[in-house]
């Protein structure tokens, strides 16, 4: 009788965009799905985990516009790298692909025949917003106007950061472009529409019976479908870049109608042919990793995409929340945006795959990574207790024993007390709350240590060599086991340590108590600490002064002398202000200066620091002021530790500091005190002197 055969398992991740680098936001979802999907593999599952860039749509056609490169090279130039980001972080894809492939355009053209075919697909006129100077409708991201519910001035064409109402783009009060920042016109446009409307009751159905959804988003969707669907529009006009809808000019297929056939077209091109790709869809076990801001996409659109273009639904979806750092969006004025390959200057990739580990479950919740907590799990958990136990036993037993070892120790209690631990960690991977299948790994090997320890075989060599060993041999087999349990989560960890174990692509099935008579390799450090970051200092001395009085400088034109404030100190300056600001303007602003420059004398007359200002193209000057920070205290780039030495004006002038938007940055670190952020008068963007 012919083997049953189990169903495969197909594994996606959301196809990242092909016009910028990952970061970490987007290294939770990768390595939650590789994790997983490693898992899997171990426990002898057949997978295939397929993934893509995103290639298409307006944002990367005027991005490569500007950049005056075709969107072919834009797209190429970000394959390249995503990939390059993807094996340095372990994340281990069996396809690769882009949608901008022979068989995405195949399979969107097949749904589109068919859905077109069936009636599900209808033409409408409806109003766009269209710049005359740039010869284009204006997608959502690129008209920008007041809200037409909350008047918010500079929202963007789709929704209002202020009030979070969604609109069009039409609908915005006095509309600019952001591309040439002229105003648009309204203009009729014919679309194509999909009749998402006409899914409702298959959606509602498909999503109770599903077992699998997390509950929370099950509520969510429902309750979309109660508010009633609308028919969604699946085209574009020109300039797009994108497949063109066949037999029309200038229309294309918007880039979420072809996004997730991306899925399809991946598994294609890992099998090679459209046709068992088809096949193999339709068979076998689906299952979809992404984030909350896409369920909309992913459980509305694509399953009645899917459905009405007979093709089988996803059996789950697995949606994890955002991250944030420090408990805040990530943010580059506050140092806490990083690229994947930013992480990978200060730390290990597995640094990052162990601590999103240690916090992501199949809850909704946002996870935050936070550098603290980080470096603690880092040295304490992973270096101090898996790292060190693995390291330890190896080099005794290499040292005592010569890397040999015969019997192990029969502590039935200890054995079993760890098997009991090895199915609730099966079951946790399984599940997704790989939080808790990382706490039960650093108790296994927390045991290990212990009886270790307790145990003393450093001394009990002495009087009793051979249970000396056995305990040993124990502990190898403690550590060949946690290299297998921790291997979905570290896989270069567990194949160094194999290694040592003179051991290699060990199994699930190959976790037991059974290595003897066993010769291993010698020892290694694995895992290295994260040392002690040092401060990054920044060159200058930044202080909160305030202006007591200003006078004409007797000598200069140009130059006022100021009396300060600096709270503990008093201090004379003399500044090229005059004709820009009069004196009594000048009187009691709080002010940003250098202290720490070499004193001065200004034709005459002694400066004993400088006073930050900017200055724009035209010739404008603004001073960097506070309003409710205390005389004295500090204003700081970021991070950077201000500087005490005493600094030259001519090192001072290397020193880049920018105005942007009103605000001062250096390196991309805003300017600010504890309490507030600086502010730049009159100059919106310029330089800082
Ligand atoms: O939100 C995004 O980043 C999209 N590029 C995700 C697409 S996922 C899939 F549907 F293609
Ligand atoms: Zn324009």
């Amino acid at each position: 009788m012919a083997k049953f055969k189990e169903r495969k398992i197909i594994v996606t991740s959301a196809l990242p965009y092909a016009n910028g680098s990952l970061h970490l936001g987007h290294l939770v979802e990768y390595i939650q799905t590789d994790i997983f999907v490693r898992f899997l593999r171990l426990t002898g599952k057949d997978v295939i985990y397929c993934c893509a860039d995103d290639t298409h749509g307006a944002p990367i056609e005027i991005k490569a516009s500007e950049l005056g490169i075709k969107p072919e090279q834009l797209i190429e130039k970000f394959l390249k790298e995503h990939q390059e980001d993807f094996k340095s972080f372990h994340i281990k894809f069996d396809s690769y692909y882009t949608t901008n492939s022979e068989e995405n355009k195949y399979f969107s053209d097949l749904f589109f025949e068919k859905l077109n075919k069936k009636g599900l697909i209808y033409k409408k006129d409806i109003e766009v917003t269209f710049c005359n100077n740039c010869k284009r409708t204006l997608p959502d991201r690129y008209v920008k106007g007041k809200c037409p519910k909350c008047n918010a001035p500079d929202q963007y064409g789709d929704v209002c950061e202020a009030c979070n109402a969604t609109y069009e783009t039409i609908d915005l009060k006095g509309p600019y472009c952001v591309i040439c920042k002229n105003t648009p016109i309204r203009k009729k446009s014919e679309h194509y529409f999909f009749k998402l409307s006409a899914f409702s009751g298959k959606l509602q159905e498909w999503i109770e019976k599903n077992k699998n959804f997390q509950p929370e988003i099950k509520n969510f969707i429902l309750n979309w479908i109660k508010g009633g669907l609308e028919d969604w529009n699946i085209s574009r006009d020109g300039p797009y870049f994108g497949f063109k809808i066949p037999g029309e000019e200038n229309k294309y297929y918007y880039v979420w109608l072809d996004a997730p056939i991306g899925y399809i077209s991946s598994l294609a091109n890992y099998l090679k042919s459209t046709k068992k790709a088809e096949e193999a869809w339709n068979k076998n076990k689906v299952m979809h990793f992404i984030g909350k801001d896409i369920i909309y996409f992913h459980f509305l659109f694509w399953p009645a995409m899917l459905s009405g273009a007979e093709f089988n639904l996803p059996d789950d979806i697995i949606v994890h929340g955002f991250l944030t750092v420090n408990k805040e969006k990530m943010s580059k004025s506050r140092g806490t945006f990083f690229t994947a390959k930013d992480f990978l200057e200060k730390y290990d990739a597995e640094h990052l795959r162990f601590y999103y580990a240690n916090v992501l479950s199949k809850k909704l919740a946002d996870i935050d990574l936070n550098f603290n907590d980080f470096k603690e799990r880092i040295n304490n958990e992973l270096a101090g207790n898996l790292g060190n136990f693995c390291y330890r036993i190896i080099s005794f037993v290499n040292k005592n024993f010569n890397g040999e070892i015969k019997g192990i120790d029969k502590n039935e209690s200890l054995i079993s007390q760890i098997n009991a631990k090895v199915e609730n960690i099966r079951k946790y991977y399984e599940s997704l709350n790989f939080n808790l299948a990382i706490s039960e790994i650093m108790s296994i090997s927390d045991i290990g240590n212990r009886y270790f320890q307790n145990n003393e075989p450093w001394s009990l060599i002495k009087k009793d060599s051979k249970k000396a060993e056995e305990i040993c041999g124990l502990c190898i087999n403690i550590a060949k086991n946690l290299s297998i349990l921790i291997e979905p989560v570290l896989p270069k960890f567990s194949e160094g340590l194999q290694k040592q174990l003179n051991l290699s692509a060990l199994k699930w099935e190959d976790i037991n108590f059974k290595l003897k008579n066993h010769k291993i390799n010698s020892e290694i450090i694995l895992i290295r600490k994260i040392e002690e970051a040092k401060e990054e200092e920044f060159p200058l001395s930044l202080k909160v002064a305030k202006i007591l009085e200003a006078s004409e400088h007797p000598n200069a034109d140009k130059l006022y002398v100021l009396q300060i404030d600096l709270g503990k100190e008093k201090r004379q300056l003399v500044a090229g202000l005059k004709g820009h600001y009069e004196k009594e303007q000048l009187k009691n602003k709080k002010i940003i200066v250098i202290t720490n420059l070499k004193h001065a004398k200004l034709r005459g007359i002694e400066s004993q620091g400088m006073l930050l200002a900017a200055e724009d193209n035209n010739g404008s000057v603004g001073l960097l002021t506070v309003k409710s920070t205390e005389l004295g205290n500090e204003a700081k780039f970021g991070n950077l530790k201000n500087s005490n030495g005493e600094i030259t004006f001519e090192n001072f002038q290397k020193i880049k500091i920018i105005a942007r938007e009103g605000k001062a940055f250096f390196n991309n670190l805003e300017l600010k005190t504890d309490k507030e952020s600086v502010f730049v008068e009159k100059v919106r963007e310029g330089k800082v002197r």
